[in-house]
């Protein structure tokens, strides 16, 4: 197979790239990326050089773009994890959001519908999250819960999931969905919850919680999203919608005290040194309480289940930014700076940080 992987060089992509391509030397590879500020060429250097590996650098939002890389390529499959993923930034700006997740799907459909014509041997895999359900009062989403989406982000998702189902019972492309919980582990770019806390942790910077620290989240290991996918992919029914997540569910408190506890393990450091940092700040807008996935239908029907649990997955990634430094160097320049600033303010002489920003100011 000719597969085209859309976003591979940002977090779940490259993880994708760097599982996959070489456990499939038979298929091709090709990573379409836009390169934006989330993404890093750096972490796909483990397959770059590998035969079955070609990058593109292509804007999903620019049609002609996309048709021009579907002629080149004819794809077989269509595996699309390009977005703009932060929700924080979409609160900020969510123009982006729509260009990228709404249009840039619309546009890879249509070339889908383009390229296939009539053939069914073919597949649009669609990466989507379990934020198009809303917050969650008790249960879990299944894949018949209501879309309720509270953020921009989690408002253009589920755009696009309509719009990949609406290909499929409108024109016959074969697609199938899979809705993902929250993941961490190597290569997330430090904007986000984990990553964030640590590398702050570390410099001695307080950690910032949103509201009383009581959000609720279901956390995956990265590769088992990745897995799962795969999973899908090859077993799943065309025309269907698969929940993915950890079973893991951790209020951000819990994630964080988790986080200070291991890396005192790690570094030899008092675990006290870290805690001391965890600070309130005021809460993010449409801020959604709760998230947890009913898993049992990719379970039963297709014998995906997670390999990590919270605490060896969260292991695995700390140990991960702790050997990295290369990587953890490269992301902190430019764009994560920008991104630190808009949670503090009022540092000192000395560049250590005094104050928290009341409300964030969002990036850019
Ligand atoms: P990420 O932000 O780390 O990476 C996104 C990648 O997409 C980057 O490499 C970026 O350069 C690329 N991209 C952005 N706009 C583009 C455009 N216009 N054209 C081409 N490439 C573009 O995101 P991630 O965390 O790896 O998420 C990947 C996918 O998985 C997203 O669709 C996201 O909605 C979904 N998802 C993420 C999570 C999570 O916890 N991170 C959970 C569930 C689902
Ligand atoms: O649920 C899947 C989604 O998970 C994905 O679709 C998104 O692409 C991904 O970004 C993630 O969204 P979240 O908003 O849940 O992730 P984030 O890491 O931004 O925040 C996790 C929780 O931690 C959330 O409740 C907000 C809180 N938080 C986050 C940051 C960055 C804080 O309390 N402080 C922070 O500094």
């Amino acid at each position: 197979m000719r597969i085209i992987v859309t976003g591979g060089a940002g977090f779940i992509g490259s993880n994708f790239l760097t599982l996959f391509t070489p456990r499939y030397p038979e298929h091709l590879f090709i990573n379409v990326d836009k390169l934006t500020y989330a993404a890093n060429l750096f972490s796909v250097q483990d397959v770059a050089c590998l035969p079955n590996y070609r990058f593109e650098q292509v804007d999903i939002a620019d049609q002609a773009a996309v048709d021009r890389l579907f002629r080149k390529y004819e794809p077989d499959l269509v595996v699309h994890f390009a977005a703009e993923s932060h929700v924080d930034r979409s609160i900020h700006g969510p123009a982006d959001f729509i260009r990228t997740n709404v249009m840039g799907t619309f546009h890879l459909l249509e070339a889908c519908r383009a390229t296939w014509g009539q053939r069914r041997d073919v597949l649009f895999h669609h990466v989507s999250t379990d934020e198009v359900y809303g917050s969650l009062a008790s249960g879990a989403f299944t894949e018949n819960s209501r879309y309720d989406p509270s953020s921009p982000y989690a408002a253009s998702k589920a755009a696009s999931d309509h719009l990949v189902r609406a290909y499929y019972k409108t024109f016959g492309v074969p697609v199938k969905i899979t809705n993902c919980s929250n993941n961490y582990g190597p290569r997330q770019f430090p904007e986000k919850l984990i990553p964030f806390m640590l590398l702050c942790a570390l410099e001695g910077k307080p950690l910032p919680l949103y509201g009383n620290g009581l959000n609720v989240r279901d956390w995956l290991y990265v590769e088992d999203h990745c897995e799962a996918i795969w999973t899908v992919i090859e077993r799943g029914k065309v025309g269907e919608t698969y929940n993915i997540g950890g079973n893991s569910e951790k209020t951000n408190l819990e994630v964080v005290q988790t986080i200070c506890r291991l890396l005192a393990e790690e570094t030899g450091r008092p675990e006290g040194e870290f805690v001391r940092l965890i600070t309130f700040v005021p809460d993010r807008p449409g801020h959604d309480l709760r998230y947890a996935m009913d898993t049992s239908k990719i379970r039963y029907e297709l014998g995906w289940s997670p390999r990590e649990n919270f605490l060896s997955g969260l292991r695995k990634t700390i140990r991960w930014y702790l050997h990295n430094h290369t990587w953890v160097e490269q992301v902190k320049t430019g764009e994560y700076q920008r991104w630190v600033q808009t949670h503090y303010e009022g540092r000192g002489e000395s560049g250590a940080t005094t104050e928290l920003v009341g409300q964030k100011r969002g990036v850019g």
